[in-house]
């Protein structure tokens, strides 16, 4: 009993971490809000107005992703939205 006890638990921790990256990238839109106030939809960055894994990015989406490349780091920083060219547009 205290066996299959732990393997729920393990299954269980499995599948919150499966999820996490999902919840951070939904939360993309509240912290990109900060460095640039326009942004209030997926849409900013992505064509799609739910994007997907594979879908195509927006002008601004493909700037970060140069960014990403251009610095060389394997995450893109939100942060960098305070130097693109056409924020607040
Ligand atoms: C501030 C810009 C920005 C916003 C807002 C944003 N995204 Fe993204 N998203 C990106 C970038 C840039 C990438 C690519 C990341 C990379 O390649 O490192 C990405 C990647 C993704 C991916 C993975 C795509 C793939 O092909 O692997 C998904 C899924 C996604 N976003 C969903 C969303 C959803 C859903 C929202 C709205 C709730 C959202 N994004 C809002 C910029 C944004």
């Amino acid at each position: 009993m205290k066996n299959r006890m732990i393997k729920l638990g393990a299954a269980f921790a499995l599948l919150a971490l499966c999820a996490a990256p999902v919840q951070a990238k939904l939360a993309w839109n509240k912290k990109a809000k900060k460095f640039d106030a326009t942004i209030t939809a997926c849409t900013a960055c992505h064509v799609p107005e739910k994007p997907k894994k594979g879908d195509p990015l927006s002008e601004r989406g493909e700037w970060l992703v140069q960014q990403k490349q251009k610095l060389g780091v394997k995450e893109v920083s939100l942060e960098w939205l305070k130097d693109y060219p056409k924020a607040g547009q």
